[in-house]
């Protein structure tokens, strides 16, 4: 398994993980486009030799009330790969990503549906807050919000 940063020349594969991981909130080719451009987000890749794409994560800085704040904007592992500790690496990349940049605390929503990715991020540190955030998601569902301290 190989993990690194994703540049322009994945920009079809991660549109195609979108899409697979998220059938209807998959992220358009403009916005990956940009999230890959601009020097304020990354997208970090876990891949299987020569090539093939299993998993991302992509991370956004914000500034909020003056102070920087890192955000989990996606993350999705392809169903034939998950339970194998990708995920729970690429969380690990990001928040050293975030942590060289400055950042001090991650912020992420999550579907109130989503228990499993609830579980997944309680037991990597993030708490989950009293935010609530009504139909967050094309669907209509609401998402909870969770943050994460870095030392
Ligand atoms: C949530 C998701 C990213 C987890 O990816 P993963 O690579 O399978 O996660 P890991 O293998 O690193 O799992 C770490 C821990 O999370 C928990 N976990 C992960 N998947 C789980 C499942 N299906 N059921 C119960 N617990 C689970 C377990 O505690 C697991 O540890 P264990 O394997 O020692 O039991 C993956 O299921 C996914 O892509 N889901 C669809 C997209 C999504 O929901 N993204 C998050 C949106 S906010």
């Amino acid at each position: 398994m190989n993990y690194c940063k994703a540049n322009l020349l994945d920009l079809l594969a991660i549109e195609q993980l979108e899409k697979d991981c998220f059938p209807t909130e998959a992220f358009n080719r403009r916005l990956i486009k940009n999230l890959l451009i601009n020097t304020k987000s990354f997208i970090i890749k876990a891949t299987t030799p020569p090539w093939k794409i299993m998993g991302n994560i992509i991370g956004i800085i914000k500034k909020e009330n003056s102070t920087s704040l890192g955000r989990i904007f996606s993350l999705c592992i392809l169903d034939e790969y998950r339970k194998k500790g990708i995920a729970t690496r690429l969380v690990q990349l990001l928040e050293e990503e975030f942590s060289l940049r400055g950042i001090k605390k991650i912020r992420l929503e999550v579907s109130t549906h989503n228990t499993i990715a609830q579980q997944f991020y309680k037991r990597l540190g993030y708490s989950m807050s009293t935010i609530v955030l009504p139909g967050f998601y094309n669907d209509g569902t609401d998402a909870l919000v969770m943050f994460k301290n870095l030392p």
